[in-house]
């Protein structure tokens, strides 16, 4: 038995990086998909990849008519909405806090925190009744700030919070969110990370994981797939650090 065979799943920021190892993870496990992205060609190309269990729908998971938009294709295809992957998220450069401009500010705060407030609008009345399961992508970045990413940082907090509080108000309700706080990734965000690509900077950054390495997209989706089952049944209002130590 496939672990998420008879369930619909939505993924944002799925055209590339973690939400696209998600997504090929949860259909090989027998889930429907839909590959949300804002960049159009990265979901078309990615659900082509995946095949006929995955559609690819262009959205800016920042503004309330794609989200609701994106829902409404999902549910048009697939017939229900069971697990939403808020993933898409964005960072200003690794630099000083001072030197991050408003509209910056203003466009990371909408892109990795508002997302969530907009796609629970137009997700939960669908599970309300069947159940559902959320999963918000967090950071270590929201648990142990490293200099340089003050806005990032702050994002995640309140992405981890967020979660928090959703998994008590949707308890009742059979709808379980959990977040993912993910060490510094293999993806192609990870250089904005670091403010700069060298083989100095990156040892810097793989230094301070105890297990030695950076995480991947496998990693990842391994770990949104058990909070997306029904194995985790039982676990609600949970930041899973998927960090080899990092946070310890
Ligand atoms: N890579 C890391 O080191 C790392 C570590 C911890 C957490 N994260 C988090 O993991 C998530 C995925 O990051 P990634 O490293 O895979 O990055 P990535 O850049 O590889 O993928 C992010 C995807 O989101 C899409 N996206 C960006 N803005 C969007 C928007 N407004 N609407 C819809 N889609 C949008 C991009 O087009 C891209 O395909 C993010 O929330 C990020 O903050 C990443």
């Amino acid at each position: 038995m496939k672990r998420l065979e008879g369930k619909v799943a939505l993924v944002t920021g799925a055209g590339s990086g973690f939400g696209l190892g998600i997504a090929e993870t949860f259909a090989r496990e027998g889930a429907k998909v839909a590959v949300v992205d804002i960049n159009e060609a990265a979901a078309k190309a990615a659900a082509e990849k995946i095949g006929s269990s995955a559609i690819g729908l262009a959205a800016d998971v920042s503004k309330a008519a794609d989200v609701n938009a994106a829902v409404e294709k999902t549910v048009a295809a697939f017939g229900k909405l069971d697990i939403v992957v808020n993933n898409a998220g964005i960072t200003h450069r690794n630099r000083p806090m001072l030197e991050v401009e408003e509209d910056e500010f203003d466009r990371v705060f909408a892109v990795n925190v508002k997302s969530i407030y907009l796609f629970a609008k137009a997700a939960v009345p669908l599970m309300q009744g069947q159940g559902g399961v959320i999963i918000n992508v967090g950071s270590t970045a929201g648990l142990r700030p490293r200099p340089g990413l003050t806005w990032y940082n702050s994002t995640k907090g309140a992405v981890h919070t967020m979660t928090k509080s959703m998994a008590v108000e949707l308890a009742p309700q059979k709808i379980r969110v959990c977040a993912l706080a993910p060490v510094a990734g293999e993806t192609p965000l990870l250089s904005t990370f670091m403010g700069e690509d060298t083989p100095e900077r990156r040892q810097l950054f793989m230094n301070s994981i105890p297990l030695g390495r950076f995480s991947t997209p496998q990693d990842i989706a391994n770990a949104a797939l058990y909070l997306a089952s029904d194995e985790a049944s039982m676990i609600t209002g949970v930041v899973l650090e998927v960090d080899g130590g990092r946070c310890i």
